[in-house]
C-alpha cells in the first residue's frame, strides 16, 4: 500500500471508534477469551471490512459516522476476527501475520470458543439495529460458513474456475459487500444505492481473494507473514490452483492426489512455486481479477449516481482501495 493511501485510510472518521468499540467487546468473566482476542486484534490486519463501510457511509454524503455505523463496523470486524480463528483452525495454518496463530499457542477447543465467543458479541453489538441489516448480516454469515465448507480440497472432489469464485464470493466477499451495503444503507440513500454499493464490495471481495491466491504464489514468506504455497499443500480450490491444474501441467495432477508425507509435500510446494512463478496462470487469474475490480469501480459509479449528494474524496478513496486490491503485494 502507497504511504499516501495508508496515510489518508488511517485519518478515517470513526476508525478508531470502532478500534475502541471492538476492544469493548472483548471483555469477559473467563480472562482467556479475552486474551486469546486480545491477541488476535495485536496482530494486526488492515480492517479493511470497517473501513468499507465507513468509508462507503461517507461517499454517499454522511459527514460523521452514527453510532449505527460504528456499531456495525465494529461488528463486521469482530465477525472476522472469529472467521479467523476459526479458519486458522480447518487449516491447521500454523503462523498468521508472522506470528503463531491463536490455536498453535492456545490450543485448539480455547480457540475455537474465542471465535463463538467473538461471534456472539458482535450479534449482541449489532441486534438492535434494523431489520434490513440484520438479515443481511444472516446472509454474509451463512455465506462465510457455506464458503468455507464449499473449499472441499482438490483431491476429494472436482473444482472448477466458476465453483472456486463462489467459494471466494462467498467466504471473503460476502463480508466486503455487508460492510459496503451496511454503510449505504444507513445514509438512507434508498434500496437501490445501498444495493449497487453492496455490489461494489462484493466484487472488490472477489478481487481481493483472487489476489490472495496469486500471493500465496507468488509473494515471499517475509512479506506474507507465513509461508508461500500454503494453498498448494492444503489443495485448495484457490483459482490459482484450478487454472493450473486447466493449463494442463503434469505436475498440477499432484493436487488431485492426497497429500503425502512431509518431506515430499515440501518438495512439491517449491517445484509446484517454481513452475506456477514461470507460467501464464498467475497472468490468467490477475485478468480475472482485474475483471472484478472492474465491474467493483462499474457498481461504486452506480451507487454514486443513484445519491442525491456526495462526498468526491471518500469516492476518491473507495477507487483507491479498488486499484489497490490489485496492486498490493501482501
Ligand atoms: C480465510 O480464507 C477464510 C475466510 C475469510 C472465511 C472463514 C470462514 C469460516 C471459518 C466460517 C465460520 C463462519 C463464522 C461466521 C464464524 P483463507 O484460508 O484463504 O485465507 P487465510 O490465508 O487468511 O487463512
Ligand atoms: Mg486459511
Amino acid at each position: 500500500m502507497s504511504l499516501k493511501l495508508a496515510a489518508q485510510l488511517s485519518q478515517i472518521h470513526g476508525l478508531g471508534d470502532v478500534e475502541a468499540l471492538v476492544r469493548s467487546r472483548l471483555a469477559s468473566d473467563a480472562p482467556l477469551l479475552t486474551q486469546i482476542s486480545d491477541y488476535l486484534l495485536a496482530l494486526g490486519g488492515k480492517r479493511i471490512r470497517p473501513m468499507l463501510a465507513l468509508i462507503s457511509a461517507k461517499a454517499l454524503g454522511l459527514s460523521a459516522p452514527s453510532q449505527e455505523l460504528l456499531q456495525v463496523a465494529a461488528g463486521i470486524e469482530l465477525i472476522h476476527m472469529a472467521t479467523l480463528l476459526h479458519d486458522d483452525i480447518i487449516d491447521r495454518s500454523p503462523i498468521r501475520r508472522h506470528k503463531e496463530s491463536a490455536f498453535i499457542r492456545y490450543g485448539t477447543d480455547s480457540t475455537l470458543l474465542t471465535g463463538d465467543f467473538l461471534l456472539v458479541r458482535a450479534f449482541a453489538l449489532c441486534a438492535h439495529l434494523d431489520r434490513v441489516i440484520i438479515d443481511a448480516t444472516e446472509r454474509a454469515c451463512v455465506e462465510l460458513v457455506e464458503g468455507e465448507i464449499l473449499e472441499v480440497p482438490l483431491h476429494l472432489q472436482l473444482h472448477c474456475v466458476d465453483s472456486s469464485i463462489t467459494v471466494a464470493r462467498k467466504k471473503t466477499a460476502a463480508l466486503f459487500r455487508l460492510a459496503a451495503f451496511c454503510g449505504a444503507h444507513l445514509t438512507a440513500k434508498g434500496p437501490q444505492c445501498s444495493e449497487a454499493m453492496g455490489r461494489f464490495g462484493e466484487n472488490l471481495g472477489v478481487a481481493f481473494q483472487i489476489v490472495d491466491d496469486i500471493l500465496d504464489v507468488t509473494s515471499s514468506e517475509d512479506i506474507l507473514g507465513k509461508k508461500t504455497g500454503l494453498d498448494i499443500i492444503e489443495r485448495k480450490p484457490s483459482l490459482v490452483n484450478v487454472l493450473w491444474l486447466n493449463s494442463g501441467s503434469s505436475l498440477a495432477l499432484r493436487l488431485r492426489e492426497k497429500p503425502a508425507d512431509a518431506a515430499d509435500e515440501e518438495q512439491f510446494r517449491v517445484k509446484a512455486l517454481s513452475e506456477l512463478n514461470q507460467s501464464r496462470v498467475i497472468e490468467e487469474a490477475k485478468a480475472l481479477a482485474r475483471s472484478y475490480t472492474q465491474e467493483a469501480s462499474l457498481a461504486l459509479d452506480q451507487a454514486i449516481s443513484c445519491a442525491s449528494s456526495h462526498d468526491p474524496r471518500a469516492y476518491e478513496l473507495l477507487k483507491a482501495l479498488v486499484n489497490y486490491a490489485i496492486e498490493r503485494v501482501a
